[in-house]
Protein backbone atom coordinates (compact mmCIF):
# COMPACT_ATOMS: atom_id res chain seq x y z
CA UNK A 1 0.00 0.00 0.00
CA UNK A 2 1.36 3.45 -1.09
CA UNK A 3 2.54 5.53 2.26
CA UNK A 4 0.81 8.62 3.51
CA UNK A 5 4.35 10.38 2.75
CA UNK A 6 4.95 8.83 -0.40
CA UNK A 7 1.41 10.41 -1.61
CA UNK A 8 2.27 13.45 -0.29
CA UNK A 9 5.11 13.46 -2.49
CA UNK A 10 3.93 12.54 -5.22
CA UNK A 11 1.32 15.33 -5.21
CA UNK A 12 3.94 18.10 -4.45
CA UNK A 13 5.57 16.91 -7.53
CA UNK A 14 2.91 17.06 -9.90
CA UNK A 15 1.51 20.60 -8.45
CA UNK A 16 5.41 21.96 -8.75
CA UNK A 17 5.82 20.24 -12.36
CA UNK A 18 2.21 22.24 -12.98
CA UNK A 19 3.73 25.16 -11.55
CA UNK A 20 6.87 25.18 -13.21
CA UNK A 21 4.97 25.23 -16.63
CA UNK A 22 2.04 28.16 -15.33
CA UNK A 23 3.94 30.81 -17.55
CA UNK A 24 2.47 34.32 -17.86
CA UNK A 25 1.12 35.12 -20.88
CA UNK A 26 0.57 39.43 -21.69
CA UNK A 27 -2.00 40.07 -24.60
CA UNK A 28 -1.56 43.62 -26.43
CA UNK A 29 -5.44 44.61 -27.33
CA UNK A 30 -7.64 47.93 -28.18
CA UNK A 31 -10.52 46.14 -26.19
CA UNK A 32 -11.85 48.72 -23.91
CA UNK A 33 -15.66 49.37 -24.29
CA UNK A 34 -18.05 47.30 -22.50
CA UNK A 35 -18.85 44.57 -24.83
CA UNK A 36 -14.97 44.44 -25.95
CA UNK A 37 -13.95 44.29 -22.37
CA UNK A 38 -16.24 41.50 -21.43
CA UNK A 39 -14.91 39.69 -24.31
CA UNK A 40 -11.35 40.11 -23.18
CA UNK A 41 -12.28 39.13 -20.24
CA UNK A 42 -13.62 35.49 -20.78
CA UNK A 43 -10.54 35.18 -22.56
CA UNK A 44 -8.00 36.12 -19.40
CA UNK A 45 -11.02 33.28 -17.24
CA UNK A 46 -10.01 30.47 -19.77
CA UNK A 47 -6.14 30.90 -19.54
CA UNK A 48 -6.74 31.74 -15.43
CA UNK A 49 -8.17 28.15 -15.56
CA UNK A 50 -5.62 26.57 -17.04
CA UNK A 51 -3.18 28.18 -14.13
CA UNK A 52 -1.44 31.05 -16.53
CA UNK A 53 -1.30 34.55 -15.25
CA UNK A 54 -3.15 36.79 -17.48
CA UNK A 55 -1.17 40.13 -17.88
CA UNK A 56 -2.93 43.03 -19.70
CA UNK A 57 -1.80 45.14 -21.81
CA UNK A 58 -5.19 47.33 -23.03
CA UNK A 59 -4.56 50.56 -25.34
CA UNK A 60 -7.64 52.47 -25.15
CA UNK A 61 -8.59 54.11 -29.09
CA UNK A 62 -11.23 51.69 -31.26
CA UNK A 63 -9.90 50.70 -34.64
CA UNK A 64 -6.66 49.86 -32.74
CA UNK A 65 -4.34 52.74 -34.46
CA UNK A 66 -3.30 53.87 -30.64
CA UNK A 67 -2.30 50.36 -29.75
CA UNK A 68 -0.23 49.77 -32.95
CA UNK A 69 1.87 52.83 -31.90
CA UNK A 70 2.73 51.09 -29.09
CA UNK A 71 3.17 47.78 -29.92
CA UNK A 72 5.88 49.28 -32.21
CA UNK A 73 7.93 50.63 -29.80
CA UNK A 74 7.70 47.47 -27.28
CA UNK A 75 9.16 45.05 -30.05
CA UNK A 76 11.41 48.05 -31.20
CA UNK A 77 12.73 47.75 -27.44
CA UNK A 78 12.89 44.34 -27.64
CA UNK A 79 10.24 43.60 -25.06
CA UNK A 80 7.38 42.20 -27.02
CA UNK A 81 4.23 41.06 -25.72
CA UNK A 82 3.16 37.75 -25.86
CA UNK A 83 0.48 38.62 -27.95
CA UNK A 84 -1.09 40.82 -29.94
CA UNK A 85 -4.31 41.89 -31.39
CA UNK A 86 -3.02 41.96 -35.18
CA UNK A 87 -4.98 41.91 -38.30
CA UNK A 88 -4.75 41.26 -41.86
CA UNK A 89 -1.87 42.09 -44.24
CA UNK A 90 -0.11 43.82 -40.84
CA UNK A 91 0.62 39.89 -39.48
CA UNK A 92 2.69 39.94 -42.94
CA UNK A 93 4.74 42.63 -42.32
CA UNK A 94 5.37 41.57 -38.58
CA UNK A 95 6.33 37.91 -39.72
CA UNK A 96 8.72 39.45 -42.40
CA UNK A 97 10.69 41.24 -39.49
CA UNK A 98 11.19 37.75 -37.92
CA UNK A 99 9.44 38.56 -34.80
CA UNK A 100 6.51 36.26 -35.32
CA UNK A 101 6.44 32.84 -33.17
CA UNK A 102 5.75 29.60 -35.42
CA UNK A 103 2.41 28.00 -33.98
CA UNK A 104 2.58 25.38 -36.61
CA UNK A 105 2.74 21.97 -33.66
CA UNK A 106 -0.50 23.97 -32.03
CA UNK A 107 -2.28 24.22 -35.48
CA UNK A 108 -1.41 21.01 -36.45
CA UNK A 109 -2.73 19.32 -33.00
CA UNK A 110 -5.23 21.55 -32.86
CA UNK A 111 -6.92 20.64 -36.51
CA UNK A 112 -6.58 24.84 -37.81
CA UNK A 113 -6.27 23.83 -41.63
CA UNK A 114 -9.89 22.25 -41.49
CA UNK A 115 -11.42 24.00 -38.67
CA UNK A 116 -10.65 27.44 -40.35
CA UNK A 117 -12.13 28.73 -43.73
CA UNK A 118 -8.90 29.24 -46.78
CA UNK A 119 -9.03 32.37 -46.93
CA UNK A 120 -8.89 33.45 -43.36
CA UNK A 121 -6.32 30.37 -42.96
CA UNK A 122 -4.27 31.85 -45.46
CA UNK A 123 -4.17 35.43 -43.26
CA UNK A 124 -2.72 33.64 -40.34
CA UNK A 125 0.36 32.26 -42.06
CA UNK A 126 3.64 33.39 -43.22
CA UNK A 127 5.60 31.60 -45.52
CA UNK A 128 3.26 28.26 -45.11
CA UNK A 129 3.44 28.56 -40.75
CA UNK A 130 0.87 30.28 -38.79
CA UNK A 131 2.06 33.08 -36.72
CA UNK A 132 -1.39 33.99 -35.74
CA UNK A 133 -4.72 32.56 -34.22
CA UNK A 134 -7.90 33.85 -35.73
CA UNK A 135 -10.70 34.66 -33.03
CA UNK A 136 -14.01 35.88 -35.34
CA UNK A 137 -15.62 37.20 -37.92
CA UNK A 138 -16.99 40.90 -37.73
CA UNK A 139 -19.47 42.21 -40.44
CA UNK A 140 -18.72 46.16 -41.33
CA UNK A 141 -21.21 46.88 -43.30
CA UNK A 142 -24.23 46.87 -40.76
CA UNK A 143 -26.57 49.71 -40.15
CA UNK A 144 -27.79 49.89 -36.75
CA UNK A 145 -31.45 51.53 -35.69
CA UNK A 146 -33.38 52.20 -32.34
CA UNK A 147 -36.68 50.60 -32.93
CA UNK A 148 -38.66 53.08 -30.87
CA UNK A 149 -37.08 56.00 -32.65
CA UNK A 150 -38.11 54.66 -36.07
CA UNK A 151 -41.48 54.40 -34.37
CA UNK A 152 -41.52 57.44 -32.91
CA UNK A 153 -40.49 59.57 -35.88
CA UNK A 154 -42.75 57.24 -38.69
CA UNK A 155 -39.88 55.50 -40.43
CA UNK A 156 -41.32 51.87 -41.34
CA UNK A 157 -38.56 49.64 -40.93
CA UNK A 158 -35.08 49.95 -42.00
CA UNK A 159 -34.34 51.58 -44.91
CA UNK A 160 -33.02 49.13 -48.25
CA UNK A 161 -31.34 52.19 -50.02
CA UNK A 162 -29.75 55.56 -49.75
CA UNK A 163 -33.11 57.00 -51.35
CA UNK A 164 -35.09 55.60 -48.80
CA UNK A 165 -32.55 56.06 -46.13
CA UNK A 166 -32.26 59.88 -46.91
CA UNK A 167 -36.16 60.09 -46.73
CA UNK A 168 -36.38 58.40 -43.00
CA UNK A 169 -33.13 60.55 -41.80
CA UNK A 170 -35.58 63.45 -42.91
CA UNK A 171 -38.13 62.26 -40.84
CA UNK A 172 -36.29 61.87 -37.82
CA UNK A 173 -34.98 65.16 -38.11
CA UNK A 174 -38.53 66.47 -38.46
CA UNK A 175 -39.39 64.25 -35.21
CA UNK A 176 -36.14 66.03 -33.42
CA UNK A 177 -33.85 63.46 -32.84
CA UNK A 178 -30.41 62.48 -34.40
CA UNK A 179 -30.59 60.69 -37.66
CA UNK A 180 -27.18 59.36 -37.33
CA UNK A 181 -24.95 58.97 -34.35
CA UNK A 182 -21.37 59.19 -36.03
CA UNK A 183 -18.15 59.91 -33.68
CA UNK A 184 -15.84 61.97 -35.69
CA UNK A 185 -12.47 59.71 -35.79
CA UNK A 186 -11.02 58.80 -39.00
CA UNK A 187 -11.30 55.41 -38.65
CA UNK A 188 -14.97 56.04 -37.97
CA UNK A 189 -14.97 58.02 -40.95
CA UNK A 190 -13.60 55.45 -43.13
CA UNK A 191 -15.35 52.78 -41.73
CA UNK A 192 -19.08 54.77 -43.19
CA UNK A 193 -17.58 55.35 -45.87
CA UNK A 194 -16.65 52.70 -46.80
CA UNK A 195 -20.17 51.07 -46.04
CA UNK A 196 -21.20 54.01 -48.03
CA UNK A 197 -19.46 52.95 -51.37
CA UNK A 198 -20.44 49.60 -51.27
CA UNK A 199 -23.79 50.58 -51.32
CA UNK A 200 -23.31 52.67 -54.17
CA UNK A 201 -21.19 50.34 -55.97
CA UNK A 202 -21.62 47.23 -55.16
CA UNK A 203 -19.36 44.57 -54.16
CA UNK A 204 -17.56 44.69 -57.96
CA UNK A 205 -16.89 48.28 -57.58
CA UNK A 206 -15.55 48.01 -53.88
CA UNK A 207 -13.37 45.59 -55.11
CA UNK A 208 -11.79 47.34 -57.83
CA UNK A 209 -10.99 50.54 -55.85
CA UNK A 210 -10.58 49.24 -52.45
CA UNK A 211 -8.73 45.92 -53.16
CA UNK A 212 -7.07 46.45 -56.36
CA UNK A 213 -6.93 49.98 -55.57
CA UNK A 214 -7.49 50.13 -59.38
CA UNK A 215 -7.06 54.01 -60.63
CA UNK A 216 -9.95 53.69 -63.33
CA UNK A 217 -12.44 52.46 -60.17
CA UNK A 218 -10.82 55.07 -58.14
CA UNK A 219 -11.76 57.67 -59.80
CA UNK A 220 -15.09 56.83 -61.47
CA UNK A 221 -18.28 58.34 -61.34
CA UNK A 222 -19.17 55.99 -58.96
CA UNK A 223 -16.83 57.03 -56.72
CA UNK A 224 -18.03 60.62 -56.85
CA UNK A 225 -21.27 59.61 -56.51
CA UNK A 226 -20.08 57.54 -53.14
CA UNK A 227 -18.45 60.79 -51.63
CA UNK A 228 -21.89 62.81 -52.60
CA UNK A 229 -23.57 59.99 -50.90
CA UNK A 230 -20.78 60.46 -47.52
CA UNK A 231 -21.45 64.07 -47.53
CA UNK A 232 -24.82 63.64 -47.38
CA UNK A 233 -24.82 61.27 -44.91
CA UNK A 234 -22.29 63.94 -42.83
CA UNK A 235 -25.71 66.36 -42.67
CA UNK A 236 -27.62 63.96 -40.51
CA UNK A 237 -25.24 63.62 -38.09
CA UNK A 238 -25.07 66.46 -34.98
CA UNK A 239 -22.82 68.67 -34.22
CA UNK A 240 -21.02 67.15 -31.23
CA UNK A 241 -19.83 64.21 -33.52
CA UNK A 242 -16.26 65.10 -33.53
CA UNK A 243 -13.79 63.19 -31.53
CA UNK A 244 -16.71 61.04 -29.67
CA UNK A 245 -15.92 57.40 -29.21
CA UNK A 246 -17.77 54.75 -31.48
CA UNK A 247 -19.27 53.28 -28.01
CA UNK A 248 -21.08 56.49 -27.05
CA UNK A 249 -21.95 57.02 -30.91
CA UNK A 250 -24.07 53.28 -30.16
CA UNK A 251 -24.96 54.26 -27.04
CA UNK A 252 -26.67 57.45 -28.53
CA UNK A 253 -28.71 54.98 -30.57
CA UNK A 254 -29.59 52.83 -27.43
CA UNK A 255 -30.81 55.51 -25.27
CA UNK A 256 -32.88 56.82 -28.25
CA UNK A 257 -31.23 60.06 -29.08
CA UNK A 258 -30.45 58.79 -32.60
CA UNK A 259 -31.91 56.71 -35.58
CA UNK A 260 -28.95 55.18 -36.79
CA UNK A 261 -25.31 54.32 -36.81
CA UNK A 262 -23.14 52.69 -39.12
CA UNK A 263 -20.96 50.72 -37.62
CA UNK A 264 -19.33 47.02 -36.94
CA UNK A 265 -21.22 44.41 -35.30
CA UNK A 266 -18.99 45.39 -32.24
CA UNK A 267 -21.81 47.75 -31.45
CA UNK A 268 -24.00 44.93 -31.32
CA UNK A 269 -22.00 44.14 -28.31
CA UNK A 270 -22.72 47.58 -26.70
CA UNK A 271 -26.40 47.02 -26.94
CA UNK A 272 -26.03 43.38 -25.26
CA UNK A 273 -23.87 45.02 -22.60
CA UNK A 274 -27.40 47.27 -22.19
CA UNK A 275 -29.63 43.79 -21.95
CA UNK A 276 -31.12 45.22 -25.69
CA UNK A 277 -32.98 42.62 -27.63
CA UNK A 278 -32.35 42.68 -31.64
CA UNK A 279 -35.79 43.13 -33.18
CA UNK A 280 -37.54 44.55 -30.17
CA UNK A 281 -35.23 47.40 -29.19
CA UNK A 282 -33.01 47.53 -32.04
CA UNK A 283 -32.56 46.66 -35.34
CA UNK A 284 -29.27 45.24 -37.27
CA UNK A 285 -29.75 45.73 -40.72
CA UNK A 286 -26.96 45.11 -43.62
CA UNK A 287 -26.14 49.23 -44.86
CA UNK A 288 -28.67 50.37 -47.77
CA UNK A 289 -27.62 48.76 -50.85
CA UNK A 290 -25.09 46.10 -49.33
CA UNK A 291 -27.56 43.42 -48.07
CA UNK A 292 -25.89 41.06 -51.07
CA UNK A 293 -22.36 42.20 -49.89
CA UNK A 294 -20.39 41.16 -46.52
CA UNK A 295 -17.39 43.37 -45.54
CA UNK A 296 -15.32 40.86 -43.09
CA UNK A 297 -12.68 41.91 -40.23
CA UNK A 298 -11.53 39.44 -38.85
CA UNK A 299 -9.74 39.92 -35.26
CA UNK A 300 -6.61 38.06 -34.68
CA UNK A 301 -3.73 37.59 -32.40
CA UNK A 302 -0.38 37.43 -33.73
CA UNK A 303 2.35 35.82 -31.24
CA UNK A 304 5.45 37.00 -30.67
CA UNK A 305 8.66 34.57 -30.31
CA UNK A 306 9.94 34.51 -26.61
CA UNK A 307 12.73 33.01 -24.74
CA UNK A 308 11.27 31.48 -21.39
CA UNK A 309 9.56 27.79 -21.71
CA UNK A 310 6.54 28.72 -19.13
CA UNK A 311 5.69 31.68 -21.29
CA UNK A 312 6.34 29.66 -24.74
CA UNK A 313 3.81 26.84 -22.99
CA UNK A 314 1.52 29.34 -22.02
CA UNK A 315 1.66 31.61 -25.17
CA UNK A 316 0.59 27.89 -27.02
CA UNK A 317 -2.11 27.39 -24.51
CA UNK A 318 -3.09 30.85 -25.69
CA UNK A 319 -3.65 29.98 -29.02
CA UNK A 320 -5.04 26.57 -28.42
CA UNK A 321 -7.85 28.27 -26.35
CA UNK A 322 -8.66 31.21 -29.35
CA UNK A 323 -9.75 28.37 -31.22
CA UNK A 324 -11.51 26.23 -28.73
CA UNK A 325 -15.11 26.00 -29.28
CA UNK A 326 -15.46 27.33 -25.76
CA UNK A 327 -13.73 30.65 -26.53
CA UNK A 328 -15.41 30.65 -29.96
CA UNK A 329 -18.98 30.90 -28.16
CA UNK A 330 -18.56 32.66 -25.10
CA UNK A 331 -16.23 35.30 -27.05
CA UNK A 332 -18.40 35.52 -30.05
CA UNK A 333 -21.92 36.10 -28.18
CA UNK A 334 -20.33 39.06 -25.96
CA UNK A 335 -18.54 40.40 -28.69
CA UNK A 336 -21.15 40.87 -31.29
CA UNK A 337 -19.10 38.82 -33.75
CA UNK A 338 -19.41 35.30 -35.27
CA UNK A 339 -17.12 32.26 -34.73
CA UNK A 340 -14.20 32.02 -37.55
CA UNK A 341 -14.01 28.35 -36.55
CA UNK A 342 -16.44 26.78 -38.84
CA UNK A 343 -18.98 24.03 -38.03
CA UNK A 344 -19.96 25.84 -34.57
CA UNK A 345 -23.18 25.72 -33.30
CA UNK A 346 -25.26 28.80 -33.30
CA UNK A 347 -27.70 28.02 -31.13
CA UNK A 348 -27.14 30.58 -28.70
CA UNK A 349 -26.62 33.17 -31.06
CA UNK A 350 -29.25 35.86 -31.84
CA UNK A 351 -30.83 36.88 -34.98
CA UNK A 352 -28.05 39.31 -36.06
CA UNK A 353 -25.58 36.77 -35.81
CA UNK A 354 -27.23 34.14 -37.63
CA UNK A 355 -27.79 36.79 -40.38
CA UNK A 356 -24.33 37.48 -40.42
CA UNK A 357 -23.63 33.78 -40.65
CA UNK A 358 -25.51 32.80 -43.49
CA UNK A 359 -24.50 35.87 -45.31
CA UNK A 360 -21.07 35.26 -44.39
CA UNK A 361 -21.10 31.88 -46.38
CA UNK A 362 -23.69 32.86 -49.22
CA UNK A 363 -21.51 36.01 -50.46
CA UNK A 364 -18.40 33.70 -49.81
CA UNK A 365 -20.36 31.45 -52.64
CA UNK A 366 -22.06 34.09 -54.72
CA UNK A 367 -18.97 36.70 -54.59
CA UNK A 368 -20.01 39.96 -52.28
CA UNK A 369 -17.38 38.95 -49.63
CA UNK A 370 -14.82 41.79 -49.18
CA UNK A 371 -12.05 42.30 -47.02
CA UNK A 372 -12.91 45.81 -44.88
CA UNK A 373 -10.35 48.71 -46.04
CA UNK A 374 -11.34 50.15 -42.89
CA UNK A 375 -10.23 47.94 -40.33
CA UNK A 376 -7.11 47.13 -42.30
CA UNK A 377 -8.13 43.81 -44.00
CA UNK A 378 -7.44 44.86 -47.54
CA UNK A 379 -4.21 46.72 -48.12
CA UNK A 380 -0.96 47.19 -46.28
CA UNK A 381 -1.01 49.73 -43.33
CA UNK A 382 0.63 52.73 -44.89
CA UNK A 383 -2.22 52.62 -47.37
CA UNK A 384 -5.18 52.10 -45.69
CA UNK A 385 -3.21 54.85 -43.28
CA UNK A 386 -3.16 57.80 -46.16
CA UNK A 387 -6.42 56.75 -47.73
CA UNK A 388 -8.26 56.92 -44.19
CA UNK A 389 -6.40 60.34 -43.70
CA UNK A 390 -7.65 61.70 -47.23
CA UNK A 391 -11.67 60.11 -46.47
CA UNK A 392 -11.58 61.98 -43.33
CA UNK A 393 -10.11 65.18 -44.68
CA UNK A 394 -13.24 65.46 -47.21
CA UNK A 395 -15.51 64.74 -44.41
CA UNK A 396 -14.54 67.50 -42.19
CA UNK A 397 -14.60 70.12 -44.75
CA UNK A 398 -17.47 70.69 -46.35
CA UNK A 399 -16.04 72.84 -49.34
CA UNK A 400 -13.78 70.64 -50.41
CA UNK A 401 -15.10 69.67 -54.01
CA UNK A 402 -16.32 66.34 -54.95
CA UNK A 403 -13.70 66.29 -57.36
CA UNK A 404 -11.08 67.28 -54.96
CA UNK A 405 -12.08 64.34 -52.25
CA UNK A 406 -11.95 61.78 -55.30
CA UNK A 407 -8.39 63.26 -56.44
CA UNK A 408 -6.84 63.19 -53.50
CA UNK A 409 -8.27 59.37 -52.02
CA UNK A 410 -6.69 58.13 -55.68
CA UNK A 411 -3.45 59.71 -54.61
CA UNK A 412 -3.35 58.28 -51.17
CA UNK A 413 -4.21 54.89 -52.50
CA UNK A 414 -1.48 54.90 -54.69
CA UNK A 415 0.74 54.70 -51.66
CA UNK A 416 4.12 52.96 -51.68
C1 LIG B 1 -11.99 46.99 -34.88
C2 LIG B 1 -11.81 45.65 -34.25
C3 LIG B 1 -12.99 45.30 -33.47
C4 LIG B 1 -13.43 46.42 -32.55
C5 LIG B 1 -13.35 47.79 -33.21
C6 LIG B 1 -13.56 48.97 -32.28
O1 LIG B 1 -10.89 47.32 -35.67
O2 LIG B 1 -11.62 44.69 -35.25
O3 LIG B 1 -12.75 44.11 -32.76
O4 LIG B 1 -12.69 46.36 -31.42
O5 LIG B 1 -12.15 47.96 -33.88
O6 LIG B 1 -12.59 49.04 -31.29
Amino acid sequence: MIKLTQLATAVAMVVAANAAMAGEVEVLHWWTAGGEAKSAAELKKIMQSKGHTWKDFAVAGGGGDNAMTVLKSRVVAGNPPAAAQIKGPAIQEWASEGVLANLDSVAKAEKWDSLLPKVVADVMKYKGNYVAAPVNVHRVNWMWANAAVLKKAGVAGAPKTWDEFFAAAEKVKKAGLIPVAHGGQNWQDFTTFESVALGVGGAGFYNDAFVKLDKKALTSATMSKALETFRKVKSYTDAAAPGRDWNLATAMVIQEKAAFQFMGDWAKGEFTAANKVPGKDYICAAAPGTANAFTFNVDSFAMFKLKDAAAQKAQADLAAAIMGTEFQEVFNLNKGSIPVRLNMDMAKFDDCAKLSSKDFVATSKAGGLVPSIAHEMAVPPAVSGAMKDAVSQFWNNDKMSVADGVKSIAKAAATK
